[in-house]
């Protein structure tokens, strides 16, 4: 049996079982910001490697990267960052809380229903996505409908909603004149293609071929929230796939496929939680000629994971023209010189954990015999083998299993508590294997497995137990 899993069960089991720590907590908070604890942060790295594996270490055409978080700022105007990366910010004069207009109005659109599309006679607007109207038009449909405050559903006194810029600033420098101003990278992207020249000059690549990123962005959000589906700062992992222009909708299909077999194939995401969404013509964004977001079946409802964007050649365009640097391509095949299209799977690192984490919530059972525990692929499990002796007199031998063991997977050695409690401990963690070691066994070279999903047990060589793991884990 399997309830349907809320938001604060996950976010109990997290702070529970060593995932997810409120950040600074002994302060009493940074609002929004997340500690991953012991299992979380080994979860993390996980989904991270297989990733890597399937998109870096398994393809002959991508190439990995670390640039800098800090950059010359003016990458940031070439980019557009600078003038438009912004959501448009509305305060309520009453309460002095902020908000984003266009995600009240798109709740506002929601609630009228099929009712909605009168918003767009009475107000002259060409779509339902608030998002692309103008700051006055969304101040204006704010007051005349009199849209509430969520939190207190009682007042509508609205500032005019103005542009907010969403990057965190810094000083390169000692002192704070406006000329040393630099940015925390909101994307990775754009480090990806300020090295784009160095990548191609130094691995003589031909088209195409793409070039990940992973680590982390910062965007101050105005309302970021749901756990760590919005934070202000995250993980993102990145991919900017270079191909010839015209090829670029063909590539750009062959990434939505690729995306979401990852997900299912890879990370064992159901697949009647995901959901493909082409973007409308008017809800792309500047740079893009065509857009497709993965959505998942949050607990809170259908969001975005996972956007897969053709940018075009906007940002080397843009980046040639601000750096005064030749960015194109010479194909040598048909001998002509191209600025290549590029293809964008982007996804944060933490809300792919938090889609794993309520992917795999599982409830067994019954009353006092219910049983909760994480259906996680051992690839993703965090501790795959859990090492226990029988009783504690034989802990020497059962170390030495552990160092065996620990050559080829992350372990955890337990000697604590009756064999019963360590189960169930084992059980709660999600640990997918466990390895006992009693004297009897132990004295005829063998320990014996018990597997979490089933809790059958067998009796396994220890010569054999790493293969034997190995194996079972695929
Ligand atoms: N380089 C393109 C880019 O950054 P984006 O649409 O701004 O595109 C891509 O973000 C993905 O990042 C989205 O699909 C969404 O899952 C995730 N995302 C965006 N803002 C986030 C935040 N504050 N916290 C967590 N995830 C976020």
């Amino acid at each position: 049996m399997s309830t349907k899993v809320e938001m604060k069960d996950i976010v109990n089991l997290s702070q529970a079982r060593w995932f997810v720590y409120p950040g600074s907590e002994i302060y009493g908070w940074l609002a929004n910001s997340w500690d991953y604890g012991p299992y979380g942060s080994l979860l993390k790295e996980n989904i991270k490697n297989l990733w890597i594996q399937a998109f870096v270490q398994k393809r002959t055409d991508m190439m990995l990267l670390d640039s800098s978080i800090l950059l010359n700022p003016k990458v940031w105007v070439a980019s557009w960052h600078v003038g438009w990366f912004s959501d448009p910010l509305i305060d309520d004069k009453n309460t002095k809380e902020r908000f984003r207009a266009d995600k009240l109005l798109e709740d506002l659109i929601e609630k009228l229903a099929d009712k909605a599309w009168g918003l767009q006679a009475k107000y002259g607007v060409s779509n339902l996505i608030p998002e692309s109207w103008s700051l006055e038009k969304q101040t204006e449909v704010m007051r005349w409908e009199k849209v509430k405050n969520p939190n207190t559903w009682e007042v509508w006194d609205w500032t005019d909603a103005k542009k907010f810029n969403l990057m965190f600033r810094t000083s390169q420098w000692v002192t704070e004149d406006s000329s040393s101003t630099i940015y925390l990278r909101p994307e990775t992207a754009q480090g990806i293609f300020v090295d784009f020249p160095n990548v191609l000059r130094t691995s003589r690549r031909k088209i195409p071929f793409g070039v990940a990123q992973v680590w982390k962005a910062f965007r101050n959000e105005i309302t970021p929230g749901n756990f760590i589906f919005r934070t202000r700062e995250f993980e993102q992992m990145e991919i900017e796939y270079f191909c010839e222009p015209g090829k670029d909708l063909e590539v750009h299909a062959q990434w939505k496929n690729d995306c979401k077999n990852f997900l299912i194939s890879t990370l064992w995401i159901k697949e009647e939680n995901i959901r493909m969404r082409d973007h409308d013509q008017d809800e792309l964004s500047h740079y893009s000629n065509a857009t497709t977001d993965i959505e998942y079946k949050f607990p809170f409802g259908w969001w975005e994971l996972w956007g897969i964007a053709d940018r075009t050649d906007f940002d080397l365009k843009a980046h040639m023209s601000e750096s005064k640097q030749d960015m194109s391509y010479f194909d040598p095949i048909n001998n002509r010189k191209f600025v290549p299209y590029v293809i964008e799977p982007s996804v944060w690192l933490n809300r792919l954990f938090l889609t794993v984490l309520a992917d795999a919530y599982t409830t067994d059972g019954e009353g006092e015999n219910t049983r909760i525990y994480l259906k996680l692929d051992p690839k993703v499990a965090p501790i795959k083998v859990w090492v226990l002796p029988v009783v504690k007199k034989i802990g020497e031998d059962a170390k030495k299993v552990f160092t065996q063991l620990s050559e080829d997977f992350m372990c955890e050695y337990d000697e604590v508590g009756t064999i019963g409690k360590r189960y169930a401990r084992f059980d709660e963690i999600w640990t997918p294997f466990c390895v006992t070691i009693d004297s009897d066994n132990f004295a005829k070279n063998k320990v014996t497995v018990r597997f979490r999903d089933s809790m059958e047990q067998e009796i396994v060589d220890l010569n054999e137990l790493n293969e034997f793991l190995r194996k079972k884990m695929k």
